[in-house]
């Protein structure tokens, strides 16, 4: 075997053994670099004589191109191997459940406000608000609630430090009602005491000192308001009919009124609704009068109403002789807690994400009940 052969073997054998790309490299650099041992052979074809350089050139020369090409084979080799090995180690099973993505969810809470939303939208209401840190006019005295009066002591209210000398101090609103007060004030001024029709509703954070499986302090409600000219109390039933009936998605719910009093209405009436029981269960709807099956049934108190007393009209700047209305006050958390199934009000607010997601509403995908109330 000529020395050519010998070195063209040595680097092929060296080639095949090769276990990565680095050492390939150290052997391309060995053989065919500038300093290469088959570089080197090339250029001693200068020195060679004509005859010699013709017998010698196509040896090295083709020596030179096997290398070249079992490197280059090799290299190719060794990242299909690499590829193949990172395929079969990667491989994506498709038939694996897909992991979790932890997303958010619509409280009941603000469900249920959406919903109340939806419904007096169609009945030609619109949406008011008012401030959480009230004062003494706004959430009593302009209530027809005198400094004097029992109502207040029922209000376990929860009072800001005094600031001024003399003044009443802020509190923490005890209803919503002090948006009705803040609305008719407005359109007093803005109609120069002339008025205007109002039909409102007005969702809300309100505040007592109360905490149980029923109460927590913080809580939230939804006042309801009209105002224009020969309204009456046949217009406050429909109105609340209405509404009950297309929030619990019911026809068949009976309302009761029952003679009450606040010192904001006159008269005034807690409204009453008529369940029935299903299997063990109150329903809302059906025969309140003894129920399914002759068992059970009745009615659950639901919300606090009344004809708006004129002292209350009077106090905000209108003409009670010109303008009547009706008003109403409702706890949202208990129509949720109703509608839904809920029965520990506290669990509404501990901020549980387990309970979250039992009971929250997929933001892309809520009941909704836009298709209206057949008003
Ligand atoms: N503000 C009352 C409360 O918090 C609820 C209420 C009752 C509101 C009668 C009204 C109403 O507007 O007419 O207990």
């Amino acid at each position: 075997m000529s020395n050519i052969e010998a070195i063209r073997d040595k680097y092929l054998q060296q080639i095949g053994s090769a276990v990565d790309g680095d050492a390939l490299e150290a052997i391309r650099l060995a053989a065919l670099g500038k300093k290469g041992e088959i570089s080197l052979l090339l250029k001693t074809l200068g020195q060679m004589t004509p005859e010699e350089r013709q017998e010698q050139g196509p040896k090295i020369n083709g020596t030179r191109q096997n290398v070249a090409d079992a490197l280059a084979a090799r290299k190719e080799a060794m990242e299909t191997a690499a590829l193949d090995a990172k395929l079969a180690t990667e491989k994506l099973d498709l038939t694996l459940p897909a992991p979790a993505t932890p997303k958010g969810s619509i409280h009941p809470v603000s469900q249920v406000m959406d919903e109340l939303a939806e419904i007096f939208a169609d009945l030609g209401f619109s949406v008011a608000t008012g401030p959480e840190i009230e004062d003494d006019w706004h959430n009593f005295t302009a209530l027809n609630i005198p400094e004097t009066h029992p109502a207040r002591a029922m209000h376990d209210t929860f009072y800001f430090p005094q600031t001024d000398e003399g003044g009443m101090p802020k509190l923490l609103r005890t209803h919503t009602s002090p948006v009705q007060i803040r609305t008719m004030m407005d359109v007093a001024k803005q109609t120069d005491g002339a008025g205007e029709p109002i039909y409102l509703i007005a969702p809300g954070r309100t505040y007592r000192s109360d905490s149980d499986a029923t109460h927590t302090p913080m809580f939230h409600q939804v006042e309801g308001l009209v105002i224009d000219k020969g309204i009456h109390m046949g217009h406050l039933k429909w109105t609340l009919e209405t509404f009950i009936r297309a929030f619990f998605e019911r026809d068949d719910i009976e309302l009761r009124l029952r003679p009450s009093y606040f010192p904001f209405t006159e008269p005034s009436a807690e409204v009453d609704v008529g369940f029935s029981v299903e299997k063990g269960r109150r329903i809302i709807g059906g025969d309140p009068h003894g129920g399914v099956d002759g068992v059970g049934g009745g009615w659950m108190e639901i919300l606090g109403s009344g004809m708006v007393h004129p002292n209350v009209i009077r106090n905000c700047g209108l003409d009670p002789d010109v303008w009547q209305g009706f008003a109403f006050g409702c706890g949202i958390d208990r129509l949720a807690m109703l509608k839904y199934g809920m029965d520990d009000l506290r669990a509404f607010f501990d901020g549980d994400l387990r309970w979250a997601d039992h009971y929250g509403f997929d933001a892309l995908d809520v009941p909704t009940l836009s298709g209206g109330v057949g008003a």
